[in-house]
């Protein structure tokens, strides 16, 4: 029996940008174009299957082995490290990580600062490596809002176009961690599939112009 390539892409704009780049690399699933509710599309001729995952979850399918291979932020991989191999930037779903707060705002060092975020670990490691005294709020969304009521001092979170910030009247303060999407691979489903994973690898670097080896 032939063996099936089983793919989570994260719904969304970014996961029909991955989706376009696998189908020019030969596993096209017309299927997946339909525009219905459907959330797992199959070609055995081409010896793919996709699923629509949330973009964070993709990580825990792939870590799990249900799909061989995945397309996840790095911030996921960050915040999480899951046990996967991290094969390539795919260069697209540019963003950056960053630390943000009200127009203006000074951080008084003899104060416990207080962050907003959904990217807990990540705050934690970025402060505890300047020896920074924090108090973490964990949030799962809207993180802008936190300087703006007060409930902190400042946010870590993603910034892509700025928008978000401009319009809350917040501010950058760092930006220090480059985020993009990178393709994840099941450890033990790489070696098991190697050949359809080898060769999807090898098209993909190819679009992202880098070498194939
Ligand atoms: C992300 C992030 C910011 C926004 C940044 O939120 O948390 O809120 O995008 O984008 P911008 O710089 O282009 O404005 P997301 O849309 O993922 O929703 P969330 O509120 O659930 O985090």
């Amino acid at each position: 029996m032939q063996k099936m390539l089983n793919v989570a892409l994260p719904k969304g704009r970014l996961g029909e940008k991955v989706y376009d780049m696998f189908e020019k690399a030969g596993f096209e699933c017309p299927s997946i174009k339909e525009n219905n509710r459907k959330l797992i599309f199959e070609n055995p001729e081409k010896s793919v299957r996709y699923f629509w995952v949330k973009p964070s979850d993709v990580a825990i399918y792939v870590e799990r082995g249900v799909a061989d291979v995945g397309v996840a932020g790095k911030d996921i991989l960050l915040e999480y490290t899951p046990d996967v191999y991290e094969l390539l930037d795919l260069n697209i779903g540019k963003c950056d990580m960053a630390v943000a707060g009200k127009k203006g705002f000074v951080d008084d060092r003899n104060k416990t600062l207080t962050v907003a975020t959904k990217f807990t670990k990540i705050a934690k490691s970025y402060y505890s490596a300047q020896g920074r005294d924090i108090d973490i709020i964990h949030l799962n969304g809207s993180i802008e809002l936190a300087p703006i009521l007060g409930l902190s001092d400042v946010i870590v979170d993603i910034v892509e176009t700025g928008t978000t910030l401009k319009e809350n009247d917040l501010e950058v303060i760092e930006k220090f961690q480059p985020i993009s999407a990178r393709l994840i691979a099941n450890k033990s489903n790489f070696k098991f599939k190697s050949k359809l994973i080898e060769q999807i690898l090898a098209d993909l670097s190819k679009q992202i112009g880098k070498k194939d080896d």
